[in-house]
């Protein structure tokens, strides 16, 4: 059985674990998804200025934290004192950006399944991210419980040059638009699945997707109808802030 069997995505995935209830990409965040009954979550992964992968999705740390600054001048050291709970409610004051390692320790211990997105902000090296965090990635997880996504196409094409075989690493191409030479892309990459933003997503995309080879994730579904909808187009799985208030 390849790959494509062998992952057996749920219809909703947790996006930056369950971010409608606890603070985005934290720990509390994926156990909150587990405790929620999620077998799968999505997390965003950057490097800090000293290269430490950590789980966060700006290229700075206003937003989310009780700081200011862009992660490229940050070191652990400074990045481990950060309150990252504190801005989302008080119930989560004291809350630590996590480590890549710590989170990858926590998915192991839950079971769960991962979808890694390598988050590429502007002007970031997206070959040193791959080179860091794939190999930990891959240690941790079983391949059936990983899947690695990107809008960054050299992110992809490097994680495919460390991880040749297709059969080995599931490879999600991310597209806020999907282009009209997504099939070769695809192909190209020896692509697991696709990812789009459901808003632009058109009957007829989705069609062709879910009738190739390859699977078809959306995100970010918060809205039933709208789940109700992508389900019918034959969309596999979508990601959601918030899947439990999603019913089919
Ligand atoms: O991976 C799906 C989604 O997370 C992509 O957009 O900005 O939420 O990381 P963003
Ligand atoms: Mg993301």
């Amino acid at each position: 059985s390849d790959i494509f069997s062998r992952i057996a995505l749920p219809a909703t995935i947790a996006h930056r674990g369950l971010s409608a209830h606890a603070p985005e990409n934290t720990l509390a965040a994926v156990k909150a998804a587990h405790a929620a009954g999620h077998a799968w979550v999505e997390l965003d992964v950057q490097l800090l200025g000293d290269g430490t992968p950590i789980i966060w999705h700006d290229a700075g740390v206003r937003r989310c934290s009780n700081s200011r600054g862009k992660l490229k001048k940050l070191n652990w050291e400074v990045a481990s004192r950060l309150d990252v709970g504190r801005w989302f409610d008080t119930t989560f004051s004291g809350e630590r950006m996590a480590t890549l390692e710590e989170m990858l320790a926590l998915l192991d211990e839950l079971g769960m399944g991962l979808n890694l997105e390598l988050k590429v902000n502007r002007g970031r090296d997206a070959s040193a991210l791959v080179e860091s965090v794939l190999p930990a990635a891959m240690q941790s997880l079983p391949r059936e419980r990983l899947l690695v996504s990107s809008f960054d196409m050299t992110a992809l094409n490097a994680a495919r040059r460390l991880v040749p075989d297709p059969q080995a690493l599931a490879l999600g191409l991310l597209y806020e638009k999907l282009p009209r030479d997504w099939e070769d892309r695809a192909s190209r990459l020896g692509a697991f699945s696709l990812h789009l933003d459901w808003r632009r997503l058109k009957l007829a995309q989705a069609q062709a997707v879910a009738a190739s080879d390859y699977r078809l994730l959306c995100y970010t579904v918060n809205d039933t109808q709208a789940y109700q909808r992508l389900c019918q187009w034959g969309v596999d799985a979508v990601i959601s802030d918030d899947p439990g208030r999603l019913t089919r």
